[in-house]
């Protein structure tokens, strides 16, 4: 990866951690920018810092672990204070696409109840409309050439995600078919449209999910707060 993207990544997940307070229930993302925010907040938690974390994916899990930080699942909360993740694509609406690592599900079901959901990641992620980065869909195996059909019919040029030459196996055993719109129009339309078809577990237009970006271009953070989520 480029020197100066993973610099973004990492200047901007370590701050987003200044948002990381004693006693909070966090989210903790998936991916290269995420796991800058994961070793951060292992360091603050090794300096004595209490928080209990909620991972988005086996890797989260196994990072987190390793560095100390106390884990929970949703038997202990519903709901989360604050999370923490990256993005593959991000508009001027904080809408985005997301789950290039594979990770959309849990990161989707962890989003849906945070209060406070921090995007970070390079600039690079900044668009002016989504769909240029393929669109995961997660699906069942069962009849997914079914669904591909379907995405097909939608204009979705879409491709299943291989792994070794196999479909590539999500961390809840599915697969991912990866849709190449180039230019989403209606992202919240899309979102439904394709959660309605049968086999369909959950795609990665995260609407209206997050409620703060935090970017870096170079050394400069570029911070955008989203109004109103009540949950
Ligand atoms: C994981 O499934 C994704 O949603 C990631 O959050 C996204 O792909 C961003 O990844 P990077 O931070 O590695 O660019």
């Amino acid at each position: 990866m480029n020197k100066n993207v993973t610099s973004e990544k990492q200047l901007s997940a370590e701050a987003a951690c200044d948002f990381v307070k004693d006693g909070m229930i966090v989210g903790l993302g998936t991916g290269t920018s995420a796991e800058f925010a994961v070793r951060k907040i292992g360091k603050l938690v090794s300096e004595g810092l209490s928080i209990k974390g909620i991972p988005t994916s086996n890797r989260t899990k196994k990072l987190a672990e390793n560095e100390g930080i106390p884990l929970i699942d949703f038997s202990e909360s519903m709901f989360i204070d604050l999370t923490i993740d990256g993005a593959d694509e991000i508009d001027g609406n904080l809408n985005m696409i997301k789950g290039g690592g594979a990770a959309l599900l849990q990161e989707k079901i962890v989003a849906s109840v945070s209060r406070t959901e921090i995007i970070v990641g390079s600039k690079t992620k900044i668009v002016d409309h989504l769909g240029a980065f393929p669109l995961p869909v997660e699906v069942i195996p069962f009849g997914w050439q079914v669904v591909f059909n379907q995405l097909e019919s939608l204009h979705g040029n879409p491709d299943l995600r291989l792994n070794n030459g196999q479909p590539l196996v999500t961390d809840q055993g599915n697969y991912i078919i990866d849709c190449h719109f180039r230019k989403i129009e209606t992202p919240k339309l899309l979102e439904n449209q394709l959660n309605l078809i049968p086999g369909v577990v959950e795609n990665g237009l995260f609407i209206n999910l997050c409620t703060k970006m935090i970017l870096a271009d170079g050394e400069q953070l570029i911070v955008k707060d989203r109004k109103i989520k009540t949950i």
